[in-house]
């Protein structure tokens, strides 16, 4: 595999600056949540809202995805096409923000997260819980020296001991002027395996997290993409910078995301959530 590009301290500027409008996006996404709302209704906000920070909406037009962001009912795993559907009480929903800037030949920053519509069933709110733990899992084993199969490994051993299963065909990755790059990150795997992890290497972890089994169906569509068994599916997205010790995550929020259940994971720290004083430049 071609290795992975490392960031200079100026295309950091940038990838902040896009980070940071992506996580706003999420949050004002989070707020505007109601039941009854469709699904094209996200989609006119991030759009809206995006183009008004002179960002553009990375989806849009992307391989020939019809709108500016991805919605992600209950069994669908990513890459749900906005539309007339309704949100009903008791829907998950993942959104899944991705922003350039600037508009042209700008820099890509890509989160997501799984809202509760309503009151949650148990299940529901199991699968959800555990895949928001699993990125924060994921992005605690990250650290120049590292490898990327670590990654998988921290998050398949997690969501598996909780019963449920990890996604194999979509994959975090690279990103900076590129939406997907090298490397690719698997969210399953093996300790001590695949490409070393650099600083100044910037990527996405985005764990999808079934109910059932891992395997998936594509709807006609050519995009939507479903768990085969039906079961629910959730995920949560960052996208972070290898720093000399650790992460900074791009895109990490500065305030808790309503409609989700966005806190500290205690053993943990603050890595997702609630704004983190700004990690230092070095
Ligand atoms: N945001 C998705 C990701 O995390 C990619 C969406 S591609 C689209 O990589 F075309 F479906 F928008
Ligand atoms: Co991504
Ligand atoms: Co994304």
């Amino acid at each position: 595999m071609a290795s992975a590009k490392i960031l200079s301290t100026k295309d950091i500027r940038g990838m902040r600056a896009v980070g940071r409008l992506a996580a706003d996006t999420l949050c004002y996404v989070g707020e505007s949540l109601t039941a009854g709302m469709t699904t094209d209704d996200i989609n006119t906000l991030v759009h809206e809202y995006t183009l008004e920070r002179k960002a553009r909406p990375a989806p849009l037009n992307y391989k020939g995805f019809p709108k500016s962001v991805c919605t992600s009912v209950n069994h669908v795993v990513c890459h749900g096409i906005p539309g007339p559907q309704k949100l009903r009480e008791g829907d998950i929903i993942n959104v899944d923000v991705t922003s350039v800037l600037p508009a042209r030949a700008g820099w890509f920053g890509d989160t997501s997260a799984t809202f509760y519509i309503g009151k949650p069933s148990p299940l529901a709110r199991h699968v959800v819980e555990v895949a928001r733990k699993s990125l924060e899992l994921g992005m605690a084993v990250v650290r120049p020296g590292a490898r990327i199969g670590d990654i998988g490994y921290a998050i398949q051993t997690f969501a598996e001991s909780k019963g449920c299963s990890v996604v194999r065909t979509y994959t975090g990755h690279g990103i900076h002027r590129v939406f997907h790059d090298n490397p690719s990150v698997p969210h399953y795997g093996r300790k001590g395996t695949g490409p070393l992890i650099r600083k100044g290497m910037c990527f996405t972890i985005e764990p999808m997290i079934n109910l059932g089994h891992y395997a998936v169906d594509h709807l006609d569509d050519d995009w939507t993409v479903v768990t085969e068994d039906g079961s629910l599916s959730a995920q949560f997205e960052h996208t972070i910078l290898v720093t000399h010790k650790g992460i900074e995550v791009l895109t990490r929020r500065d305030r808790p995301l309503q409609h989700s259940e966005d806190k500290p994971w205690t053993d943990l720290g603050e890595l997702s959530c609630f704004i983190p004083p700004v990690a230092s430049e070095e």
